[in-house]
Order: C-alpha cells, then structure tokens, then sequence
C-alpha cells in the first residue's frame, strides 16, 4: 500500500537533507569490501502519516486493557522496564527507604514522590502541577543486586522544575501534549506501542497495532520503537529531543531528523549503536528485516529469540566479526540524553 504513495510523496528537500548526512560507503558498513560502493536509500519520510499539530488522541488506559488483558498481559507487565520507567513511591519502597537512610537527602527525601529508571540508573522526581514533573539534579547507579551502590552529584541537591517536561517526558511518560509539554499519564501505558486502540479489535485482532496478524509491519514496528530507542534525534517541529506528538502507527521520519551516519561510529555505545543501525537499514536503506521484534519479546522482556537469526553486520555490534558467537564485546550503556 505505501509504494505507490512513495514517489508522490518523496520530497525533494527532505531527501537532500539525508542525501548530505548519510555516508555512501559499503566499506563503512563492515561488508568486506574496501571499494567505496554508493549504498541505495530510501526516502524515510515517504510513507503513512503523522499528528504534528493535530489533537492528541483519546486512548483506552492501561487500567481497560488489562481488565481483559489480565491473564496473558497482567503477570508480566508490572515487571516490564517500560512500566516501570517512572514509579510512585508506593510502588518503590526499596528505594524510599534507601533514600530515606542517605544523611546527606534526610532533608529532601520527604519530597520525592517519584522514581524516574528501573534496571541500572535512578532519579527522583516531585509532582509540579498536572503533568508535570520537577527532577532533582543528583543520580543513583545500582548494582547487579538492585542496590544502589554509587551516588552522583550528592552534595547539593536541587529541583529543576523544566528540565523533565523540555528533555525527558515524550520518553518517560505517556501522551505528552506538544502545547504544554504535559504528559497524560507517568511512565509508559500501552498507548505508547499499541497507539489509539480500537475495542472492536476484540472481534477482529488486524484492529490493533502488534497483534500476531500485524507483526510484520517492518516500517510502522520500526517508527514506533525508534520514537523512544533513538536517543540523538529532534523533532523538527519543536526542536526537543523527543517526537511531536507521535502516535503509534505513525511515520516517525516526517518530523523526527535523526543523525543515521552514528551507527558506524564506534564510540557509540552497542546498546544505542544496533537500534540506530536496525532503524537505518530498515527505514534508509530500505531493509525489511530484521526488525525489533525478530530479536525482542517486548511483554517476556527477554532477547533469546535472537540466537537463532543469521549471522549478519548487526551481530557484529556485540559479538566478534568472526570466530563462536558466545564470545561477547564488553559495552556499557551511556546516554547524553538521559544523563547517565
Ligand atoms: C514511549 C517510549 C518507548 C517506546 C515506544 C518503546 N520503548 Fe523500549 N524502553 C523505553 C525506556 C524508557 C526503557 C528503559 C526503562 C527503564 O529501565 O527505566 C526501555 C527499555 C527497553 C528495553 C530494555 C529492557 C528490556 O525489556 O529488556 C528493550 C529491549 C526495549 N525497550 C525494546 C523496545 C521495543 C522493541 C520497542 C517497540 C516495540 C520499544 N522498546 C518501545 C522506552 C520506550
Ligand atoms: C528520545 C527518548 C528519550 C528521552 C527524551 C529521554 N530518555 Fe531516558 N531512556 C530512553 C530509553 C529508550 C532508555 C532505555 C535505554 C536502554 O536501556 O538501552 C532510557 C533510559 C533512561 C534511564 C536508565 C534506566 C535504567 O535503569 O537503565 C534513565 C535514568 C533515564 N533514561 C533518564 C532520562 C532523563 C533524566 C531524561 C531527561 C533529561 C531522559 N531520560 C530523556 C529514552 C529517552
Ligand atoms: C514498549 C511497547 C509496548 C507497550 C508499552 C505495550 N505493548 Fe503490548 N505488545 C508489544 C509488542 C512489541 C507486542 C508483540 C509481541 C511481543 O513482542 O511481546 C505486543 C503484544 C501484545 C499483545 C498480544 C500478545 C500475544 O499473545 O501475542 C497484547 C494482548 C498486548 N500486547 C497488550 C498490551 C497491554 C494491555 C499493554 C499495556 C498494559 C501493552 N500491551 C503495552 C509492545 C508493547
Ligand atoms: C473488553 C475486553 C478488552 C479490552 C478492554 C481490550 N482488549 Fe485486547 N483483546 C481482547 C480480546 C477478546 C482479544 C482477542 C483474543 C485474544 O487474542 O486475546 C484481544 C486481542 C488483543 C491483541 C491481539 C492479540 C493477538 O492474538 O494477536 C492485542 C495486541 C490487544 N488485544 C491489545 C489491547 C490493548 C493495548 C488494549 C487497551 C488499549 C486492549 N487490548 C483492550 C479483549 C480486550
Ligand atoms: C539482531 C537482533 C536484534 C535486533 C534487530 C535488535 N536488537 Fe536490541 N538487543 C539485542 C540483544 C541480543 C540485546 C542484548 C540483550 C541482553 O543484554 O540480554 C539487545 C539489547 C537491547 C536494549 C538494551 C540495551 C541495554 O543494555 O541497555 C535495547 C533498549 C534494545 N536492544 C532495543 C532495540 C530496539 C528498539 C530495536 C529495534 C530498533 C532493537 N533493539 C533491535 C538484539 C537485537
Ligand atoms: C545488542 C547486542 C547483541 C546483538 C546485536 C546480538 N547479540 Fe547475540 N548475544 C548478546 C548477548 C548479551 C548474549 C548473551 C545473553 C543472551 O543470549 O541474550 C548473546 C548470545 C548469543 C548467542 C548464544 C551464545 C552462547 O552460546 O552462549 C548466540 C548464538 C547469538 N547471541 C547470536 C547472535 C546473532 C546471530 C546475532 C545477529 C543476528 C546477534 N547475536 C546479535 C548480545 C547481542
């Protein structure tokens, strides 16, 4: 359905634009060639559609799909990463109570009511008026065991009350209307991945985003995980660093200008560096697979199913070039973005 739109729609200046970013060389990809080959793109832009100063859609929350959802979805989710971005301090007593115990925050733990991070890395958060956060300029790391094990910018502690809604929201928090840089709900609902669902899909599952009968939607899978796992983008409409007003389903690339020439830099991190070289083969150069999900069961959180794909460039971010594929390239991940 979008090719024939593709031409149509294929702009001229938004294909010059990448045209000036993107390097051309096969070389650079790591194919064995040393032969400088020209590497065909796509116009990223040319398919679907965006909201970019439409509403922001109404959605069924979190809380009316897992009414039904319960069983299949429920057990899993209140582990998921992606619920658990930010939490309340009810749902974080480990954390209150570290908090809680650190002299130096004896004074300002009292005000924190939120914790921003789940698995290595952890801010704090206060409530500044509807949909809107304050986040505190000091950080934690936490250890294999869960523990915090290492505090960063401890000694004076201080509240910025725009820095949350201006850099992190679009990413930490769900429906983030583009006017007032509010967000609907904290952490991300279903919304974020399922978009607007329609509750006739319970008759007819091609309804909704990611269902088995949708999953091989390679450009919409990609937009829709890269709104969030593209940490050195902007939106050209507003200049933040998360997307204007994206609704699953929707081309990301329309507003969203991203930097494709970093997956070949080394110095990226190979967390960050396989999401940015999957999204480019798919979205520039035009790839259909692999896609997020031929790696990555997002409700089991588990990556398991990825040792059994063939052995292509992308293995290559974390496992040597050649020789057995138990052994692993060391990374840690670092984020400029998200400050850690
Ligand atoms: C609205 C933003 C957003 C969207 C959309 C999103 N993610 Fe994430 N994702 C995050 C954030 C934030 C984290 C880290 C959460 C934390 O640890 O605090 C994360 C963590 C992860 C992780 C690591 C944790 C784990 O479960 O193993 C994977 C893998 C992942 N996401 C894959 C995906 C895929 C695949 C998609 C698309 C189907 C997707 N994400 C869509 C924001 C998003
Ligand atoms: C463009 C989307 C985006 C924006 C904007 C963003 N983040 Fe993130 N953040 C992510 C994603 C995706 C992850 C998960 C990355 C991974 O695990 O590889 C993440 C992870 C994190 C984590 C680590 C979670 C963990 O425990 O591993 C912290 C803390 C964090 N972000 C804080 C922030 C803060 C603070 C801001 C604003 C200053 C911010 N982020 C802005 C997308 C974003
Ligand atoms: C971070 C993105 C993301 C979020 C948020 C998310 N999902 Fe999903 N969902 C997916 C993906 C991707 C699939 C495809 C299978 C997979 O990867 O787990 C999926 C599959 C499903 C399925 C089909 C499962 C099956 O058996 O095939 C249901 C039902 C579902 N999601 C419901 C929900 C509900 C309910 C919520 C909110 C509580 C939610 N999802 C939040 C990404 C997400
Ligand atoms: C009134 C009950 C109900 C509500 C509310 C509901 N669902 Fe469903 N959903 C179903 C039923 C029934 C099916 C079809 C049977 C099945 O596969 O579970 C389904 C199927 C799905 C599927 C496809 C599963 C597949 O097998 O491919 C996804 C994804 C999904 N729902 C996500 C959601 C999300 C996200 C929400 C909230 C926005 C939601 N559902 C709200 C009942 C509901
Ligand atoms: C070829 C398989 C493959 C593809 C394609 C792939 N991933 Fe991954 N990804 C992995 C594996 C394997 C890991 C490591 C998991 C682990 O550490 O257990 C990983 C790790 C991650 C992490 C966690 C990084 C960290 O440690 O903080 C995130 C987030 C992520 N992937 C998101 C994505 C997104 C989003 C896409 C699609 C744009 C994607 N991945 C495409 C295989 C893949
Ligand atoms: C983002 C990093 C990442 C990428 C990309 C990646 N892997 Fe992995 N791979 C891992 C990690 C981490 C493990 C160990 C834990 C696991 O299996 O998830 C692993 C384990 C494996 C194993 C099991 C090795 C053993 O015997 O213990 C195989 C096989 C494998 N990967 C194949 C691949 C193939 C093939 C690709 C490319 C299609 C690939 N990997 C891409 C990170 C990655």
């Amino acid at each position: 359905m979008q090719k024939s739109k593709l031409s149509k729609q294929l702009s001229a200046a938004l294909l010059l634009a990448f045209l000036s970013t993107v390097p051309f060389l096969l070389a650079a990809r790591g194919e064995g060639s040393t032969q400088a080959e020209t590497q065909k793109t796509i116009d990223p832009a040319a398919w679907g559609s965006n909201h970019v100063g439409k509403p922001t859609p109404e959605y069924v929350t979190g809380d009316e799909c897992l009414f039904c959802h319960r069983n299949d979805i429920g057990p899993t989710w209140q582990k998921n990463p992606h619920a658990l971005t930010v939490r309340s301090r009810e749902n974080a007593l480990d954390l209150q109570s570290t908090i809680k115990a650190q002299p130096t925050l004896r004074a300002i733990a009292p005000q924190v009511e939120f914790f921003l991070g789940s698995r290595r890395h952890i801010r704090f958060l206060k409530q500044e008026g509807y949909g809107r956060f304050a986040i505190l300029n000091l950080r934690a790391e936490r250890g294999s065991a869960g523990k915090i094990e290492k505090w960063i910018d401890l000694e004076k502690p201080s509240w910025d009350k725009e820095k949350f809604a201006n850099r992190c929201a679009g990413c930490h928090a769900t429906a983030v209307d583009p006017a007032n840089k509010t967000f609907s709900a904290f952490s991300l609902d279903c919304y974020s991945c399922h978009g607007a669902v329609d509750l006739d899909h319970t008759k007819d599952t091609s309804l909704v985003l990611l269902s088995k009968k949708r999953r091989r939607e390679y450009q919409v899978i990609t937009s829709l995980c890269a709104q969030c796992h593209i940490r050195i983008g902007a939106s050209r409409s507003t200049g933040l660093p998360y997307p204007n007003n994206f609704v699953a389903g929707d081309n990301l690339f329309q507003d969203f200008a991203v930097d494709f020439s970093k997956a070949d830099d080394a110095g990226l991190n190979a967390g960050d560096r396989h999401v940015l070289r999957n999204v480019r083969d798919l979205a520039l150069y035009g790839a259909d697979s692999p896609t997020c999900l031929s790696c990555h069961d997002v409700h089991a959180a588990s990556s398991l199913k990825h040792r059994r794909l063939p052995r292509t460039r992308i293995c290559s971010d974390c496992h040597e070039a050649e020789g057995p594929l138990k052994t692993l390239k060391p990374f840690t991940v670092h984020s400029k973005l998200c400050e850690y």
